[in-house]
């Protein structure tokens, strides 16, 4: 046997089926499917997978493979239906949200974290390079629910990250996260409005990572964003000010003056913001996101 013939008897033998019985389940209609039919023309079918995910606590096969449902999961699943039909996103409700391997707790007092700021972690991991002879020094600034310094933490061995924010409320959030995710030790909440606080002036010239999601939504653009973004989503954690540059500014203004000399600067920016950048920024780079869409800063400091 040769060429595809070869390949296809190949394939076959790689091949990993679950046994027929999982078959036999899924044509049948399980309470999990007649709940999420009942959802139709309601809500998004991905969005009531998720409300019964989490209520059922299985993954998404699980919901077509015959788990069972109890009444009283059943009524709470309507109620949940209900709150996500006034628009509220599914993972307020289900106080939880995913980013990169991490489950973390949300609630109205934080963005969701977005897929583009996982890409921000793993391109900046990327680009970090070796540290010097020392666990890393890291800030993360803006850190709402902790997502990016958490992740950090769990994939830089002994770093010690700063995780900063203005708002009292997201660092209540972070804490638990940070506390959940047992780094309390290694990742230390700041309350802060700005790089020139005292905590931070201390570490001038010593940082390795100083990343940010700062809010970089143009003033004017939040009355049109999504409205379940509009309405649900704190609006620090979105305005970035008349051009949704005043955080991002500062960051590439003042940023350096904490950073070693090698140190990098990663930064998620909006898609309308490349040209701002290269003027302030010559020597930063400035990348696109899977969508095609300027999204990314990064610079490092040379000397
Ligand atoms: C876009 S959210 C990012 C949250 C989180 N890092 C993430 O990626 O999901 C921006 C965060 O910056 C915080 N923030 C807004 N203005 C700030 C400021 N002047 N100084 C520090 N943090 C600020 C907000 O409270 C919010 O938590």
């Amino acid at each position: 046997m040769s060429g595809p013939e070869e390949k296809t008897a190949k394939a076959a033998k790689n091949a990993k089926c679950p046994d027929s019985t999982a078959g036999k389940q899924e044509q049948q209609q399980t309470a999990a499917t007649r709940l999420l039919k009942q959802t139709t023309g309601s809500i998004p079918r991905s969005d009531a997978e998720y409300l019964l995910m989490h209520l059922l606590a299985v993954k998404r096969h699980e919901l077509y493979t015959g788990t069972p449902v109890s009444p009283a999961q059943s009524r709470r699943f309507s109620r949940m239906v209900a709150t996500a039909r006034t628009g509220k996103p599914v993972q307020y409700i289900v106080r939880s949200a995913p980013f990169l391997d991490l489950d973390l707790y949300v609630d109205q007092r934080v963005l969701i974290p977005r897929p583009e700021t996982e890409e921000l972690v793993i391109r900046a991991l990327g680009r970090l390079g070796s540290v010097p002879n020392r666990p890393a020094l890291v800030v993360d600034y803006g850190t709402g629910s902790g997502c990016i310094a958490i992740a950090l933490a769990r994939r830089l061995a002994d770093a010690r990250l700063i995780a900063v924010d203005a708002s009292k409320s997201a660092l209540a959030v972070a804490l638990r996260n940070v506390q959940a995710c047992h780094l309390g030790r290694r990742v230390r909440l700041v309350h802060a409005r700005n790089l020139d606080v005292p905590t931070l002036r201390r570490l001038r010239g010593r940082v390795d990572l100083l990343i940010s999601n700062p809010p970089y939504v143009p003033s004017a653009r939040i009355a049109i964003l999504n409205r379940r973004v509009r309405e649900h989503e704190p609006r620090l954690s979105l305005d970035g000010g008349p051009k949704g540059t005043s955080i991002v500014g500062m960051l590439l203004e003042q940023g350096p003056r904490l950073l070693r000399p090698g140190g990098l600067l990663a930064v998620e920016i909006d898609s309308s913001h490349g040209r701002f950048v290269r003027r302030l920024a010559p020597t930063a780079e400035v990348e696109k996101d899977l969508a095609g869409r300027v999204r990314y800063v990064f610079l490092r400091r040379n000397t």
